[in-house]
């Protein structure tokens, strides 16, 4: 977990244009729920397999709410990474047409 929180953080501090660094922040976060998710799920069978189903249900409870949390980033993802791509699209036509109008300039010299 320790590890997956780091590579949250390193992905703040990186310079991403657009909405790329939103995209990225989900998936880091979907990351974080898929682990939670997998110890939940794992805890969650442990404790029905002792019999402790005060326990069980309790794990079964925060389970569904991880996976809520993790559906809801994945539909925010569904929007956000079209609009990352997009915008990541548009800053390639800027320099294209920054590229073509220093080519105009300097054939016009
Ligand atoms: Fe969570």
């Amino acid at each position: 977990m320790v590890g997956l929180i780091q590579e949250g953080q390193d992905l703040m501090d990186e310079d991403f244009e657009g909405g790329v660094k939103d995209a990225a922040l989900i998936s880091a976060a979907q990351r974080v729920e898929h682990y939670e998710i997998a110890a939940y799920g794992s805890v969650r069978t442990w404790t029905g397999l002792l019999g402790e189903t005060e326990a069980e249900a309790l794990l079964e409870q925060t389970l569904e709410e991880e996976k809520e949390t993790d559906q809801k980033l994945t539909q925010l993802a569904e929007e956000i990474n079209v609009e990352a791509k997009g915008s990541g699209k548009e800053e390639e036509e800027e320099s294209d047409e920054t590229i073509a109008g220093r080519k105009a300039k300097s054939a016009r010299a």
